[in-house]
């Protein structure tokens, strides 16, 4: 059985504006509970207080996986880890690394082996101390020389280490080479059967799924990925494509995963109901274009035999058929059914304001779709705390006239209200907002989009703004784009304004 570690919540949060709050991130974690990963990994503890509480939450919340924390190998790191991942108890793993290689040792933690090794073994001795889950990374390890990881690999197992992972960090890595990089290993560290190893790999070249199979054809017992295969720079592996090609290939890789697989989709759209980062439509697995058959001659072959085009079932990945589903006679019933189907379990309080929002939608809209419910809950239920709260827009233009918007927010519970002139309604708009809120960030990307097809869909807008290094993602959906423009630039203003500030130095 190869264990699966999910990631999403830490390397996955990683990725440039994917910072979720606690409650997103509980959301998700109890998703990845259904969908039985094996350990969810769910933040850094040290790195912010919004890191350490979340960390903290889901180990007192969610049962049935393990609950990783990330440490850096040194002691403040690993009791900051503890004491908010003890409440697991003995499903809390405390998951600590060094860098090995030779690159990152000399430029970026300026120490010498013998002190990476020393770092390293007393890290896992502290960690040891805590819990006998323990599990240690040596970062960069694909580019370290490989008789210095095959001895951080034997230490850390005789320091007490249950699980060590050999990351592709920098996603450099082709599957050949890695492939014999686990294998060196497994041949050359004598006590290597008395601790799993683990794989994680980036996707720089578009590698980490196949990096990821060859590893565990070498022997590696877990692999480290996300859902959607978010996570830094290219992301890492995702969870759903090394899942199903392990699961689709078991006629030559000999594994199973404890994954539920119908759960895939679910997860996926609740992911980017919460960050608001899509998936291309052509992403293996969840993707919109996954399971549809364009060309006449592939539809011809499909009405004979599915396996003719199909190497695996939509509903083995939790695809429901998508056609109408709701309309405005739909009760509150089958509206909650249907949210559930798709991944949303709301408490009542949120469930009374997505269908109050959806019985306004069916009374403009005569179809509402899945994609328009994914929109209603990020729109009313995915909020952060409200610092500014749009009141009323409104707004003229046309040919001949200059844009003019008038802007009233509540901010921290008070009236205010502009107007400004702009390029165009959108343009007006965020500028109103941004006099309101007296804003410094800066517009960084702006798109909008429509949630379903016709005239009268949702528009769905997604905007992310910046300050300094931090990048936040907004989000607003409406029938009425420029007020859905105004709900994102809003959104992503709140999130700005309560995003917790990290900031961790290399050991
Ligand atoms: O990519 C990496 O090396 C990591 C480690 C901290 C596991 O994320
Ligand atoms: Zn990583």
């Amino acid at each position: 059985m190869i264990k699966i570690f999910d990631t999403t919540l830490r390397d996955g949060e990683q990725s440039p504006g994917a910072s979720m709050n606690i409650e997103e991130k509980l959301r998700l974690a109890r998703q990845l509970q259904k969908l039985n990963v094996d350990v969810i990994e769910a933040g850094f503890p040290i790195a912010s207080e919004g890191d350490f509480e979340a960390v903290k939450k889901i180990a007192q919340t969610i049962k049935g996986p393990e609950i990783a924390g990330l440490c850096r190998a040194g002691f403040k790191d690993i009791d900051r880890g503890w004491e908010a991942l003890q409440y697991a108890e003995e499903r809390g793993r405390i998951h600590t690394f060094i860098a090995t290689s030779d690159i990152h040792m000399k430029y970026k933690l300026k120490m010498t082996p013998a002190q990476v090794l020393d770092a390293a073994v007393k890290g896992v001795k502290r960690a040891c101390g805590y819990t006998a889950n323990v599990e240690f990374s040596c970062e960069d390890a694909v580019r370290t020389e490989l008789k210095f990881l095959a001895e951080v690999v034997g230490a850390v197992i005789d320091a007490g280490a249950k699980v060590v992972n050999i990351p592709d960090t920098v996603g450099y890595t082709i599957p050949f080479e890695y492939f014999n990089i686990i294998k060196y290993l497994k041949d050359n560290v004598p006590n290597v059967e008395q601790a799993i190893l683990s794989v994680h790999c980036h996707n720089d070249l578009g590698l980490s799924v196949a990096n990821s199979i060859a590893a565990v054809q070498a022997g590696a017992g877990q692999v480290e990925c996300t859902i959607n295969g978010i996570g830094e720079r290219a992301g890492n592996c995702s969870l759903e494509e090394f899942v199903m090609a392990i699961r689709t290939r078991g006629d030559i890789l000999p594994f199973k995963t404890n994954v539920v697989t119908d759960q895939l989709t679910p997860a996926s759209r609740l992911l980017t109901s919460v960050t608001g980062i899509v998936v291309q439509p052509n992403k293996a697995i969840v993707g919109a274009n996954a399971f549809a058959h364009e060309a006449g001659i592939h539809q011809h072959g499909m009405l004979m035999d599915k396996s003719t085009y199909e190497i695996m079932t939509p509903e083995s990945v939790g695809l429901k058929a998508s056609a109408l589903v709701l309309g405005k006679h739909s009760g509150r019933h089958a509206f909650k059914k249907r949210l559930e189907e798709l991944g949303h379990d709301l408490d009542d309080e949120n469930l009374n304001k997505a269908f109050e929002r959806f019985k306004a939608l069916a009374d403009l809209k005569k179809e509402v779709f899945d994609e328009d419910l994914d929109a209603i809950v990020a729109d009313e239920v995915m909020r952060v705390n409200e610092k500014f709260k749009l009141s009323h827009i409104t707004v003229t233009c046309g040919s001949f006239a200059v844009a003019t918007a008038t802007v009233q927010m509540e901010i921290d519970g008070e009236q205010v209200r502009t107007a400004e002139l702009g390029d165009g309604p959108v343009d007006a708009t965020l500028k109103a907002i941004k006099k309101l809120s007296k804003s410094e960030a800066r517009l960084v990307q702006y798109n909008v989009g429509s949630v379903t097809g016709g005239t009268d869909a949702l528009g769905e807008v997604t905007v992310r703004i910046g300050q300094g290094e931090r990048v936040v993602i907004g989000r607003g959906s409406s029938t009425d784009i420029i007020e859905a423009s105004a709900k994102a630039y809003i959104d992503a203003l709140n999130r700005l304004y309560f995003a917790t500030e990290r900031d961790i130095e290399p050991l």
